[in-house]
């Protein structure tokens, strides 16, 4: 048997022989999720109502949540299920103790907690800001590369946050079927707007990027042993459809975070006034 050996290697944060931009996407990748974390969390905030963000948003008279111009609902992925805490069913059934939270912190943890688990961004994330390690053939600032053992087992809940993305994807299904109906009085009818189009291409991507994932790829048919009999033509296929949104995880995480924040912002600056949600088709 041979001995196995450790080719040498330059130690140290960054340290490494490679002669290549090795640092870009690294570098890239961490100002882009900054980016996206920094917005979601002071979107998130802003509808909350407690100390600096009371002078925002719902508390300040001015929801920011969904547009209901022309008499449309377009809601703003950020916040869907609405849960206004001390109104309707489900804000009914938040305690008055809690009534400072933002509709979004009831709901993020799904997102949040399924892009946070999700292999794609444990990689993107382990070399954008931890630097472990940064890119190939690149030293980390540990003396020990342990993997992802003791807390990051947690990790492996990743298989039940895709179980409740699944349901989510249903929610949004509905949010668009609601921004394509407008009420006004006792009329009511079809209505496309440009917000319309902007929450179904949301549902398009964040479809691609769920029904891609690789635990749900496992579940939907990579969990058998063979595809003969018992559904096995129907597995066969839906996997083989799963493998193909698979192939491009990456594209799909990073297209489908970006437009959920675009949406929002889209849904922002109308609510706000400085943009109109234009009307394409139908309405009042
Ligand atoms: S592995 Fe990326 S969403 Fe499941």
């Amino acid at each position: 048997m041979v001995d196995a050996k450790q080719l040498p290697m330059a130690r140290g944060l960054g340290k490494t022989d490679r002669i290549d931009a090795w640092w870009k996407s690294p570098i890239a990748m961490a100002t882009y999720l900054a980016v996206m974390i920094a917005y979601s969390t002071w979107r998130g905030f802003m509808e909350a109502d407690f100390w600096f963000f009371a002078e925002f948003g719902r508390s300040a008279g001015q929801q920011t949540m969904y547009i209901e111009s022309n008499a449309s609902h377009v809601l703003s992925p950020l916040f869907s299920p609405i849960i206004l805490p001390g109104e309707g069913k489900l804000g009914g059934l938040i305690p008055e103790f809690l009534y400072w939270m933002s509709p979004a912190m009831f709901i993020l943890i799904i997102p949040a907690g399924f892009r946070g688990t999700c292999y794609y961004y444990r990689k993107a994330y382990y070399r954008s800001f931890f630097a472990s390690p940064a890119a190939c053939a690149v030293s980390t600032p540990y003396d020990k590369y342990n993997g992802e053992t003791r807390l990051l087992v947690f990790q492996n809940i990743h298989r039940y946050f895709m179980y409740l993305a699944v349901a989510y994807m249903f929610i949004l299904l509905w949010d668009v079927w609601l921004a394509t109906q407008f009420h006004s009085g006792s009329e009511s009818g079809f209505i496309i707007s440009v917000g319309t189009l902007v929450l179904t291409l949301n549902v398009v991507l964040l479809g691609g990027y769920t029904l891609g994932c690789h635990s749900f790829r496992h579940m939907i048919g990579g969990i058998r042993n063979k595809f003969r009999g018992n559904g096995g033509a129907v597995a066969e296929a839906c996997w083989k459809a799963c493998t193909g949104l698979n192939k491009h995880h990456n594209k799909w995480a990073l297209y489908s975070l970006f437009w959920v924040m675009f949406a929002d912002f889209y849904i922002y600056m109308c609510t706000t006034g400085v943009w109109t949600d234009v009307v394409l088709l139908g309405g009042i």
